[in-house]
This record gives structure tokens, C-alpha cells and sequence, in this order.
């Protein structure tokens, strides 16, 4: 997925403080040049790709997000009556499941970013509330960017994130990045502080990585930002978005057919997995603040 260009593009930019959380917009590089893959290319897997309809509508909803690149200013999205039934559908059967099972941070987070279970949230608002509590922000993207792009992105505080939302037909799935994906499962851990710098330490390492690295970082991120679990008070409960924006994945990492390990580093990052499968084995980080801080060790040894 990578190409040899971003990498030596990438070789250049080493010089950032490990310390230095103060992103301001003036230091962001220019989404212009953002690499990303064909979007009118849907998988032959997904749901809408043979009914025209959702294709243009998910490619005009894309076009807002192209837009951004060119203005730096987001386009929120006058969503339609389906496109609303979707969210109050998947989002209620997902809150019921997020009390017996979210961490409590989480649950605070959704309430305080103003995300409901009765309408789509705009990512304008989400911004601005995530700006004021930990200077994270929101970047529309109209598609998939390649890994060492996504992360480093988070070098500078930014989450890419799509605002259309999956087809109607089979609701409680999708194969790509979502309004739901986004919005419910990533979007509220970001006004965690800890969480907030543990994502830019992954961006700040994607932007340094070598190819082996990059993968690994690329299981560190899917093993804590998309399927993590936490201790609390002597319990488990689930943060990352692959979990708590599916109700079957949610389910499924509580069940028995689930091995719930402590989070160690070096396993972490050597231990591969299925994209398409449900995880057989899951990890438990003591504290987002233990996290931040094996995160910042280990990224702090690239370049080296
Ligand atoms: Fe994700």
C-alpha cells in the first residue's frame, strides 16, 4: 500500500518534539496533496454497489469531503429522512449494548460531544467541541487513505473522517468507514487526553516508521484504537471503534469464544490478524494513561 514516494517524503519530517501537543491549524500540512484510493471503485462486497442511487449519493457526500481539501472548510451534510432512520436504527441498538459494555470515559464522551441516537452529528460540531477539550479536529476524507497517510495524520492531532452513512439494506454492517463508524466509535475517545496524545505518539511513529514499523503500528492501532478493552474497577469494558460501532463484533468480544490478554507491547505488535474476521483474541490495557506511555517508549526508539 505504500508507495516509495510517501516514504521519502515521510524521511524528511523527523524533526518534532515528542512533547509537543500544540498543533495549531497554521502547522497542518495541505490536505491538497492527500493520497487516496478510487472512490467510485466499491467493493463488489458492499451492500449498495449495484443500486445507483446510493452510489451517486455517497459520491456527493464525497464531494464535500473533496471540497475540504481544496478550502480547508467542512461541508456538514444535510442528511436525508433514510439516511436518518439508518443512524436511529443502528445507534439505539448499539447504546443499549454500550451500557453493559462501554467504558464509562466512553459514555461520558458521547454524551458531552452531543452524539444521540436520534440524529446524524455534523462533523463541524464535533470539531469544535474536540478542539476546545483535547485540540484534536475532524478532516473529512471522501474514501480510504493508506495507512502510513491515515496515522500520520494523527501527528497532527487530525482524525480523517468519511460522513456518509452505510446502505439501508443490511444496517448493522459496512465494509468501509462510516458516519456510524466515526461518529460512535471514534470519535468520542478523542476528547481523552491521554487517548488524544497516545494517537498522536502512533502518528508522530507512522511519520518516521520504516515498512516494518508501519505494520506494526498498524496492529498497535487495531488492537487498541479499533478493538481495545480496559480494565476498570476490576471489570472490562470496550473503547475501540471496530467494537463499539458493531452490535455483532460488540457481543462477540464478551462472548467465551473471545481470549481477553493483557496488553503487552511487543505481542501486540507482532500479532497478526484477519481483517474480514472476528477477533479471536482480544487486549486489555490497565489505563489509557499506561497506554500513552509504552506508546511514547516504543515510538521513541524509531529513527534510531
Ligand atoms: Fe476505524
Amino acid at each position: 500500500m505504500l508507495t516509495e514516494t510517501a516514504i521519502a517524503a515521510n524521511a524528511a519530517e523527523t524533526d518534532f518534539p515528542l512533547d509537543n501537543f500544540h498543533v495549531t491549524d497554521a502547522d497542518l500540512p495541505t490536505f491538497r496533496d492527500m493520497p487516496f484510493e478510487d472512490i467510485e471503485e466499491l467493493d463488489l462486497d458492499h451492500p449498495g454497489a449495484s443500486d445507483p442511487e446510493y452510489r451517486t449519493r455517497r459520491g456527493y457526500i464525497a464531494s464535500l469531503a473533496k471540497k475540504f481539501r481544496e478550502t480547508g472548510v467542512i461541508t456538514d451534510v444535510v442528511y436525508n429522512d433514510e439516511e436518518q432512520a439508518i443512524w436511529r436504527h443502528v445507534a439505539t441498538r448499539l447504546e443499549e449494548l454500550h451500557q453493559r459494555h462501554a467504558s464509562p470515559f466512553y459514555l461520558r464522551a458521547k454524551r458531552d460531544l452531543g452524539i444521540s441516537t436520534e440524529r446524524i452529528p455534523q462533523l463541524t460540531d464535533m470539531s469544535r467541541r474536540l478542539k476546545e477539550l483535547t485540540n484534536f479536529r475532524l478532516a473529512p476524507i471522501e474514501g480510504l487513505v493508506d495507512t502510513r497517510a491515515f496515522l500520520s495524520w494523527l501527528s497532527w492531532r487530525t482524525m480523517l473522517s468519511t460522513q456518509y452513512i452505510r446502505h439501508h439494506s443490511r444496517p448493522e454492517y459496512t465494509p468501509e468507514p462510516d458516519i456510524v463508524h466515526e461518529a460512535i466509535g471514534h470519535i468520542p475517545m478523542f476528547t481523552n487526553p491521554n487517548f488524544a496524545d497516545f494517537s498522536q505518539f502512533i502518528g508522530h511513529g507512522a511519520r518516521i516508521a520504516t515498512d516494518k514499523q508501519i505494520e506494526e503500528l498498524g496492529r498497535l492501532y487495531w488492537f487498541t484504537v479499533e478493538f481495545g478493552l480496559v480494565e476498570h474497577e476490576g471489570d472490562i469494558k470496550a473503547y475501540g471503534a471496530g467494537l463499539l460501532s458493531s452490535y455483532g463484533e460488540l457481543v462477540h468480544a464478551f462472548s467465551d469464544k473471545v481470549e481477553r490478554r493483557p496488553f503487552v507491547l511487543e505481542e501486540v505488535i507482532n500479532h497478526e490478524y484477519t481483517y474480514s474476521d472476528m477477533q479471536p483474541v482480544l487486549y486489555v490495557i490497565p489505563s489509557y494513561a499506561e497506554l500513552k506511555e509504552v506508546t511514547r517508549g516504543y515510538i521513541s526508539t524509531f529513527g534510531s
